[in-house]
């Protein structure tokens, strides 16, 4: 196998990085194809945790090169951030190993301004962004004002597209949201400041990527946010502004489809969501508070507490179909040990029919009853199994059943933070 698609098979948070972090030794190449800061991935290596939110966890491995993709939008303070940090611990030594495309969005302050005000004033209807201006950036993008990467060196053209966009902008603050307007004068010398920093960084990465894939070098590509939370396929409206399932990989870093071979879905044992919007399954208990407890279950972006609940699997097998999922990689579950039963939701009970599958838009989430199994656990820890066979019975029944119902394998086990803290089945990037 070359090239893969990692993606989130929920609503984001499933331990991407980590599953990332792992099968970036088999590749050269990792890229990020959407979204922006917005995400967030813990790394845990040794003892020592990191937090990325814009640069491909790959980072962490020497020799790989990591890409953010013409699909992403950026924001500059945060990515120079990053830099200067992984500058400062030894990571990040030379800029070829981190390419930003040229054609990427720009997140600017007013996009930043823009999300907390709407955000503020849609009171209880409110998404629960993230605040990072990803929504504003992305309507720029798509209403055909967005500054990319390749403009932020010339001063002639930010100004020019500036003065225009700033109009529309700052009535929305000033008339609409009585807030302050935006200063071009001391907003364009901030933006050729980050463009000369982000500079050496910048390439045109689908000529970059084209010509590497065609030397034979491996590609990873790393998705952020979940399939549940994609603007098309999630739970819209409460879903983020990006394409998260994988074919937005294609889209967002410029490789043509038949350059991926797999498609792997990462799930939590149970779910997690962060921000409003429907979640059949979530515990507003005791037990969804033991998830989070147990499972550090807060924010890595927003600090914020996540949502918790049983494993859905009518979500993993909507996530399978979308993304063409080839494996699955299950993680944490070594938070559900101790737990005498554990459930898995196999269908939803919505105006007195049963449904197995999800299609968003169809029915109301909300309203829909989940339909569980009930699941024998464990007692042990699992910390120190290495194989799959050294799992309690149980565990390793409940993986099978996972298996079952999606139809898709699970070729990873995650059970605990660490890179040690994992049980390969089968290495994908071996066959
Ligand atoms: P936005 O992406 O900041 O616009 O937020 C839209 C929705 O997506 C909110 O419910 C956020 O909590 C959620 N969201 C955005 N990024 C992530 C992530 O990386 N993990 C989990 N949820 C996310």
């Amino acid at each position: 196998m070359s090239n893969a698609v990692i993606v989130g098979a929920q609503w984001g948070d499933e331990g991407k990085g980590k599953v990332v972090d792992i099968f970036t030794e088999f590749v050269d190449i990792v890229v990020r194809f959407q979204g922006g800061s917005n995400a967030g991935h813990t790394l845990v290596i040794g003892d020592e945790k990191t937090v990325l939110h814009l640069i491909p966890s790959g980072i962490m491995h020497k020799n790989k090169v990591c890409i953010i993709g013409n699909g992403v939008v950026v924001d500059p303070e945060i990515l120079l951030m990053e830099i200067g940090r992984l500058r400062d611990k030894g990571i990040l030594t030379d800029p070829a190993q981190l390419r930003l495309s040229t054609d990427a969005h720009v997140i600017l302050p007013y996009h930043k301004q823009l999300d907390a005000l709407r955000e503020n004033q849609k009171g209880k209807a409110r998404i629960g962004t993230t605040g990072r201006g990803i929504g504003p950036a992305y309507e720029d993008k798509v209403a055909r004002r967005g500054i990319r990467v390749h403009e932020l060196t010339r001063e002639a053209v930010l100004r020019e597209k500036l003065e225009s966009s700033l109009d529309w902008i700052n009535f929305q603050l000033v008339q609409y949201y009585k807030d302050k307007p935006i200063e071009l004068g001391a907003l364009i010398p901030q933006m050729l400041a980050w463009g000369q920093e982000l500079a050496p960084y910048v390439e045109e990465t689908p000529l970059y990527l084209d010509r590497e894939i065609k030397r034979g070098r491996k590609v990873l590509f790393e998705g952020a946010q979940g399939t549940m939370l994609d603007v098309d396929h999630g739970t819209y409206p409460y879903v983020t502004s990006s394409n998260t399932v994988a074919a937005g990989a294609s889209i967002g870093s410029g490789v043509g489809l038949k350059a991926i071979d797999h498609v792997i879905g990462i799930s939590k044992a149970y779910t997690t969501r962060v921000g409003a919007g429907p979640f059949p399954t979530e515990l507003d208990n005791e037990l969804g508070e033991h998830l989070r407890a147990k499972g550090a279950e807060y924010g890595s972006t927003t600090g914020r507490p996540r949502r918790c609940g049983w494993l859905d699997l009518v979500v993993l097998k909507n996530a399978s179909r979308l993304n063409g999922l080839t494996g699955l990689a299950i993680t944490k579950l070594d938070v559900l040990s101790g737990m005498e039963k554990i459930k898995l939701c196999v269908g939803y009970e919505y105006e007195g029919k049963v449904y197995n599958d999800l299609v968003a838009s169809s029915f109301d989430l909300n309203a829909c009853k989940p339909i569980y199994e009930e699941h024998r656990g464990w007692k042990d820890d699992l910390q120190n199994a290495r194989d799959f066979d050294e799992l309690p019975d149980t565990a390793q029944r409940f993986i099978r059943r996972i298996e079952d119902l999606t139809g898709v394998p699970v070729f990873l086990v995650s059970i605990g933070p660490r890179r040690r803290e994992t049980i390969m089945r089968s290495n994908l990037f071996r066959e």
